[in-house]
């Protein structure tokens, strides 16, 4: 779970038995795309869904050790700090999430800082 930031926003995106074991979902969270993965360890993650490179869709992705394997040139993006396996590359923005009585909330920041990086 990433860390919760006194200015993330948190909405319920979904119920977590809706989230496939080992694969990612694309969900539209105030505007923006958001790709929710569920490990199979039960853990869930959430990072834009666009890649920093060339904006693959990141939920179309697989899971491999907690990183996310972008569908088009396989950058791969830690689940946790967002930070890409080409260090000083890349980074995509990771969301925190919170699970409570079966529902998954993501936090949205509202404090308009970007940990995006540049691809
Ligand atoms: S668009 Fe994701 S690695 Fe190139």
């Amino acid at each position: 779970m990433s860390s919760i930031s006194p200015a993330d926003c948190f909405v319920d995106v979904c119920p977590l038995d809706v989230l496939p074991l080992g694969m990612g979902r694309a969900f539209v969270i105030e505007g923006r795309s958001v790709a929710l993965f569920h490990r199979r360890g039960g853990a869930v993650f959430a990072v834009d869904n666009a890649c920093p490179h060339k904006g693959g869709p990141l939920a179309e992705g697989m899971l491999a050790e907690g990183r996310v394997v972008c569908p088009m040139h396989a950058r791969r993006y830690d689940g946790i700090t967002g930070e890409c396996d080409q260090p000083g590359v890349c980074s995509v923005r990771v969301h925190s999430v919170t699970i409570a009585n079966g529902i998954v909330r993501v936090g949205i920041r509202g404090d308009g800082q970007d940990s995006e990086g540049v691809g």
